[in-house]
């Protein structure tokens, strides 16, 4: 950080889940599936699933109100949105415009990121910059997905995987120089095949064959994700970590990609994180893309789990094949409900 750069702090958290909880017992009637399967392979117990009147931009403002609240901020006082998203309400304008309008954040800039699970700690990363530079004062920072809208419910590798969510983060300067420690992001395209929506782009719009050919679903190769995932978890957490001038024991909470439970438990071995420092909602919410990372730090900070003071690691991957990894220190800027 050079003389002229200040710290960012989160002022305030929100996050938005649907009603509808979708079990592995109902999911068993739907494909050829057992709750047992699903809980030990992936430590996923029930979801929620958005109805069919519900959009991401929905999700998207209900967490933004939440947190602009909790932070004591008004709307029109909002400089930058940044929405990540792979599910936007539509291909454009992106959704962040659309939240921009009924928020009534006037003049704000707008703009979606669509990297999927990774989103919320690039779109953080992003933001930073902004803030600390001095070029804004307030940017909020969404992640939202409704990735029921683009699962295949006949397909039972990845259908019992996903849910829907959204959560929030509004960011300010920080009194003194602490707030987002370090992050380091990176990709491996070369990966992009195993994780995938294949057509509604360019390459494949939308028509008559691709939908028989249920190329809008999302299609993934699980053992290569998976692969991926353990090792980029272990790495970017490092480097993260490192940046930030700290080590594993100063992390007071490790808030992962909440995408299987048993990459979460093997990245935590790896990193030498004891279990009861990482904090766990799969069970509740199954894998929300963008959005785990947002809910769970909330969730967290709602029961007290962390407040002001504390060092948080946030590690995701995802579509890309890409990883990023965020150390945050939370701050008195962050106030107890
Ligand atoms: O946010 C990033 C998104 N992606 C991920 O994080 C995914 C990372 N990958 C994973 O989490 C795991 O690879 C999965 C949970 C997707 C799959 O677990 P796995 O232990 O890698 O299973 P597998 O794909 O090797 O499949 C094992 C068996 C197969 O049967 P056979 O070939 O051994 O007879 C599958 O057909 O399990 C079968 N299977 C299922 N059985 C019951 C696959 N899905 C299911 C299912 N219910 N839902």
């Amino acid at each position: 950080m050079t003389t002229d750069e200040r710290g960012v702090s989160i002022w305030g958290l929100g996050r938005a889940l649907p009603e509808r909880v979708l079990t592995n017992r109902e999911l068993e009637t739907m494909v050829d599936t057992s709750d047992e399967w699903i809980k030990t392979r992936t430590g996923i117990s029930e979801r929620r699933i958005a109805d069919e009147h519900t959009a991401t931009s929905d999700l998207c403002y209900e967490a933004s109100v939440q947190a602009l609240e909790r932070a004591a901020v008004p709307a029109e006082s909002v400089e930058l949105i940044i929405v990540a998203t792979v599910t936007p309400d539509m291909v454009f304008p992106s959704t962040a415009s659309l939240l921009q309008d009924r928020l009534g954040a006037e003049g704000a800039a707008a703009f979606d990121l669509q990297v999927g699970c990774t989103g919320f700690l690039y779109a953080l990363a992003v933001a930073e910059q902004f803030v600390r530079s001095s070029a804004y004062e307030t940017v909020l920072v969404i992640a939202g997905d409704l990735l029921s809208r683009i699962t295949d419910w006949e397909d039972r590798a990845t259908c019992v995987l996903f849910g829907d969510a959204a959560g929030a983060a509004v960011l300010r300067p920080s009194g003194g120089d602490d707030g987002i420690l370090a992050s380091y992001l990176g990709n491996d395209g070369s990966g992009a095949h195993h994780l995938q929506m294949p057509a509604g782009g360019s390459r494949h719009p939308a028509r008559m064959e691709t939908v028989k050919k249920r190329m809008h679903y999302l299609k993934m190769n699980g053992r290569e994700v998976f692969k991926f995932a353990v090792k980029a978890m272990g790495d970017s957490a490092a480097e993260a970590v490192r940046r930030a001038g700290l080590t594993f024991d100063d992390i007071d909470c490790y808030i992962p990609h909440q995408a299987n439970i048993r990459i979460i438990d093997a990245s935590a071995k790896r990193l030498g994180i004891p279990r009861e420092r990482v904090y766990v909602n799969i069970d509740r919410y199954g894998n929300t893309s963008g959005a785990t990372v947002p809910v769970a730090l909330t969730e967290a900070w709602e029961d007290g789990i962390v407040g002001p003071g504390d060092n948080v690691l946030a590690v995701t991957f995802g579509a890309g094949l890409g990883w990023a990894a965020t150390v945050i220190h939370l701050t008195e800027e962050l106030r107890h409900l």
